[in-house]
């Protein structure tokens, strides 16, 4: 295989927990309402091939807080359309200039493949079921926030657990660190396989179990329509796996509510733990933004 584009993120699966920390205190360093120009004259490509609003729009504002130029290229308007292979989108991308390319697809190895392809840096935003490294860098940033530590960090994951991107990249990086990690959610959401992700993970078969003791609750949305393919009915689903008042109780006072976004108010969890005060889940979108910037500056070479 041709070799990886330097400086590109792939996923959190193959990085030392060196790199992740250097990436975590290079974060602390940015500060997004005071713009240092480390990207003066790059240009920094978006290509989504899937919804985004938390991850593009901090992508930008990142890119554009450092002084980058940013191009956004969506799949629908664009050549992508038309049939456009990824790998001829890639190189137009290089050829009108591209420094760096932050891309999400649908599929698993998409970033992979382009970054093996080109001579600019590759940065995964989420690829299909794969991983989604961004946004774990800054859960983890979000809970070092709170949590003086990730080692022994007791974590609960409840719902959609075998689709998410994000809880395994989640997995991956704070497994690296020595968390014990939960994992909770219907068992066509959570396939055996869950375990042979990273040592230490245990399922729980009900939300309680997972929760209890918890020092952060990640909880993950749920797609109805992905819910039709299992045995439970929506109501079932809100009944054994939404994240209550009374559910959250059961985790340590001082635990965090995480979720990725998007979320679904009266689904994954209800409307009063959406906006209590353990809620983080602004917070975590907020921490996007220097997170991103210290991603985008470490891709070009731009970090100190
Ligand atoms: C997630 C994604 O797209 O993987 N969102 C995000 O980037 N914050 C999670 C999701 O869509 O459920």
């Amino acid at each position: 295989m041709n070799q990886v584009a330097r400086g590109s993120l792939l996923g959190i699966e193959h990085l030392e927990a060196k790199e992740i920390l250097s990436l975590l205190t290079q974060a602390r360093r940015m500060n997004p309402l005071k713009p240092r120009p480390l990207l003066r004259n790059k240009r920094v490509l978006l290509l989504f091939y899937e919804p985004s609003t938390r991850t593009r729009a901090s992508f930008e504002i990142a890119a554009k807080s450092m002084g980058a130029m940013t191009t956004l290229v969506l799949s629908s308007g664009s050549s992508i359309e038309k049939g456009e292979s990824l790998l001829d989108t890639a190189y137009t991308l290089r050829a009108v200039g591209a420094d760096v390319i932050v891309i999400r697809h649908p599929n698993a190895g998409a970033p992979l493949l382009m970054a093996t392809h080109l001579d600019v840096p590759v940065i995964n935003a989420g690829d299909g079921m794969h991983e989604h490294p961004t946004q774990a860098l800054l859960d983890a940033y979000t809970i070092l926030r709170h949590k003086k530590t990730l080692s022994g960090l007791q974590m609960a994951i409840v719902g959609d657990i075998f689709h998410s991107r994000v809880a395994r990249s989640a997995i991956h990086l704070l497994s690296k660190f020595g968390a014990r990690i939960t994992l909770c959610g219907p068992p066509e959401f959570l396939p055996e396989v869950a375990t042979s992700l990273a040592p230490g993970l245990h399922i729980t078969r009900t939300v309680e179990e997972a929760v209890r003791g918890a020092d952060a609750v990640m909880v993950l949305r749920v797609q109805k329509e992905r819910l039709a393919g299992t045995k439970l009915r929506l109501q079932d689903y809100i009944s054994r796996y939404q994240l209550t008042t009374a559910r959250l109780k059961l985790a340590k006072r001082d635990a965090i509510l995480m979720h990725p976004g998007p979320i679904i108010r009266g689904l994954e969890l209800t409307w009063e733990v959406a906006d209590c005060p353990q809620s983080v889940i602004v917070e975590e979108v907020h921490n996007g933004v220097p997170v991103r910037m210290a991603i985008l500056a470490k891709a070009l070479g731009k970090a100190n």
